[in-house]
């Protein structure tokens, strides 16, 4: 028996458990964000396939995937990471800003509720793992764009966790999701990867202070949203279109897995976007 190790080992290794939500009914119908152009036709047929296969990459990894019933209606409702935030068994809900998506928040919510997490109501605008992403025992929340920072504060009350805000300054990374990504949940100088761009002098600080091994991802690798990619601490799930950001993983000894979601990147959302992560206590 290997004592610490294996323990230590176990613990990092532990798969998650994730909510995925199928894009039956995804298109882009309105324009929230850069990405999105109603004008151009997408395809929900590819979608779905790319959506697939990710959601067997998941399985083959040994995830946990749960899967939450898409609405008609509520096109982005693919984007599981914006339906919540889950630590502990509490779910604090979302609130969308956009009039498009305030359906989501209650969808997510009562699934949380019949899934028999703790749901705890927000009454700030937040939009989930979107915004909020946990390394170690503190939570990132972005703003700027989408998240207010009264929802910085909510946070940290409800799940019981310090709370770090950055704020977010280009348009096209309005998620923290989309400039941010955490490579190992247990936390650590190495344990996230950002493009430094996307966030104000003061954030971009912060960052070096609190993560001084971070990945710096290229501004090529954050265009097509590389850096929206999930992780378990041991593999990262990625945009095959992100190859520098995949081969420092590899070079940091990560496994890397390339999941092309090209067709949901049209709606402004990559692997990370698609993923909610359900922790319970
Ligand atoms: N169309 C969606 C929006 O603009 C995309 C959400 C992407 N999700 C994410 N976690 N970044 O709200």
């Amino acid at each position: 028996m290997s004592g610490y190790q294996g323990q230590d080992r176990d613990r990092h290794s532990r798969a998650p458990q994730v909510l995925l939500c199928r894009p039956t009914y995804f298109t882009v119908s309105y324009r929230i964000n850069p990405w999105m152009r109603p004008e151009q036709r997408t395809d929900t047929a590819l979608a779905l396939r790319q959506w697939e296969n990710l959601y067997d990459v998941y399985r083959d990894l040994g995830f946990r995937v749960r899967l939450i019933d898409p609405v008609s209606g509520l096109p982005d409702m693919v984007y599981a990471a914006n339906g919540g935030t889950v630590v502990d068994g509490i779910a604090y809900t979302a609130r969308f800003r956009h009039a498009e998506r305030a359906g989501e928040g209650p969808a997510y919510a009562d699934w949380f509720r019949t899934a028999g997490f703790t749901v705890r109501e927000a009454q700030a605008v937040n939009e989930g793992e979107g915004d909020l992403l946990l390394v170690g025992d503190t939570v990132y929340a972005g703003y700027g764009f989408r998240t207010e920072p009264a929802a910085h504060a909510e946070a940290a009350r409800v799940l019981g966790r310090e709370v770090v805000g950055l704020r977010l300054v280009d348009p096209r990374y309005y998620h923290l999701d989309t400039a941010f990504a955490v490579l190992d949940p247990a936390g650590g100088p190495g344990s996230v990867a950002y493009l430094p761009a996307a966030f104000d002098d003061a954030s971009q600080e912060v960052l070096r202070f609190r993560f001084p091994d971070a990945v710096i991802a290229s501004e090529a690798d954050a265009a097509v949203l590389g850096l929206n990619c999930f992780s378990d601490g041991r593999t990262v799930v990625h945009a095959p279109q992100a190859e520098k950001f995949a081969a420092d993983l590899a070079e940091r000894g990560f496994g890397t897995v390339g999941v092309d979601t090209s067709e949901l990147r049209r709606g402004g959302g990559g692997i990370k976007c698609c993923t909610l992560e359900l922790r319970e206590p």
